[in-house]
């Protein structure tokens, strides 16, 4: 990078940084504060302090009940999907609402932009689409002891004869906060295609 361009790059981060005080969610899509939806909340649309639907992360919104179409034929989404990536398909899959968090039901529905739908035929594999090999193999690199391939993380994904796999899940590409603020809020860049060489050897 020629160093104007450093320079211009750090004023730019100075400036969001000075006109936000939320940090790296608030300068992403996931910040639903202007939406009239989110009733100027940033966090409370995923968690709650109090009453969660789920443990972890005290997950606050509606989990989807869909059922999929999938690389490897019909699946649903409390038997197919892995529970982070079942978390974010429950906006995102767009059969439940955006607001329907807090035990509200909601009315207001993802666009066309963030909705990836029901068939998941034309999106990248995940859940039991995508288990991650734990042999050695010419078309993967290995994943290490704590499931990671480099500094992606896998997902758990308890299979139907209730062994635990790992598998490739929304989360394991994007990172929900914008953490790094990478574009699409991915979890690395992926320019010439990194974050693919990550797994894939090609
Ligand atoms: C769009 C949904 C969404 C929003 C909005 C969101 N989170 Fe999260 N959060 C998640 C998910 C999903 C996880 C689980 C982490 C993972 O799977 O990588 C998580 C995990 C966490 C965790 C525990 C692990 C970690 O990553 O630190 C904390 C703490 C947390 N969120 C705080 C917040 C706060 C504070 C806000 C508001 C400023 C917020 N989150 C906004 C979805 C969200
Ligand atoms: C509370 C609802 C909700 C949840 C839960 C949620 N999202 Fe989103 N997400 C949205 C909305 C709304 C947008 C903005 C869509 C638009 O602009 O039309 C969005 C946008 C995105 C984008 C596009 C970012 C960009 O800059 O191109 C990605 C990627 C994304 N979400 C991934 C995830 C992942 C991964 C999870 C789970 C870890 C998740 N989301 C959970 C509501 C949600
Ligand atoms: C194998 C990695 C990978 C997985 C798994 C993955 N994504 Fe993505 N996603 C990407 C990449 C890369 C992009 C940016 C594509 C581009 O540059 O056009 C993206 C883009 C997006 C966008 C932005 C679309 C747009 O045009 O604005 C959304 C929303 C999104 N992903 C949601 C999801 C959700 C929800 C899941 C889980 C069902 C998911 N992603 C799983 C890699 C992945
Ligand atoms: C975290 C590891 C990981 C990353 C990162 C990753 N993949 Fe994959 N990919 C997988 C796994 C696992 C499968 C499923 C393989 C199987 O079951 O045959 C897969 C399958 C595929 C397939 C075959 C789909 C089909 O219809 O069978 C394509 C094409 C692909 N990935 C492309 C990409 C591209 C492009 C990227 C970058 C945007 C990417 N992958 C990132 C692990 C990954």
């Amino acid at each position: 990078m020629k160093l104007r361009n450093l320079w211009l790059g750090t004023a730019a981060i100075v400036a969001l940084a000075g006109t936000n005080a939320f940090g790296q969610i608030g300068i992403s899509r996931h910040n639903f504060s202007s939406y009239g939806w989110s009733g100027g909340e940033i966090c409370k649309p995923c968690h709650t302090p109090h009453f969660a639907t789920m443990a972890f992360p005290l997950w606050n919104h509606d989990l989807t009940n869909a059922t999929y179409t999938m690389h490897e034929g019909e699946g649903t989404a409390a038997a197919n999907i892995d529970s982070r990536s079942r978390m974010c398909l429950g906006c995102h899959d767009g059969t439940v609402a955006l607001d329907s968090f807090g035990g509200a039901t909601g009315t207001n529905f993802i666009g066309p932009l963030g909705n990836v739908g029901i068939d998941l035929t034309d999106d990248h594999p995940i859940g039991s689409d995508a288990i991650y090999p734990t042999a050695a193999s010419t078309s993967f690199n290995p994943q290490d002891a704590s499931h990671r391939v480099g500094g992606l993380r896998l997902r758990s994904w308890i299979n139907p004869s209730g062994v635990e796999e790992y598998v490739v899940g929304c989360s394991t590409c994007h990172a929900v906060h914008n953490t790094g603020n990478y574009g699409h809020m991915l979890r690395m860049s992926n320019a010439s295609s990194a974050l693919c060489l990550t797994c894939h050897i090609k």
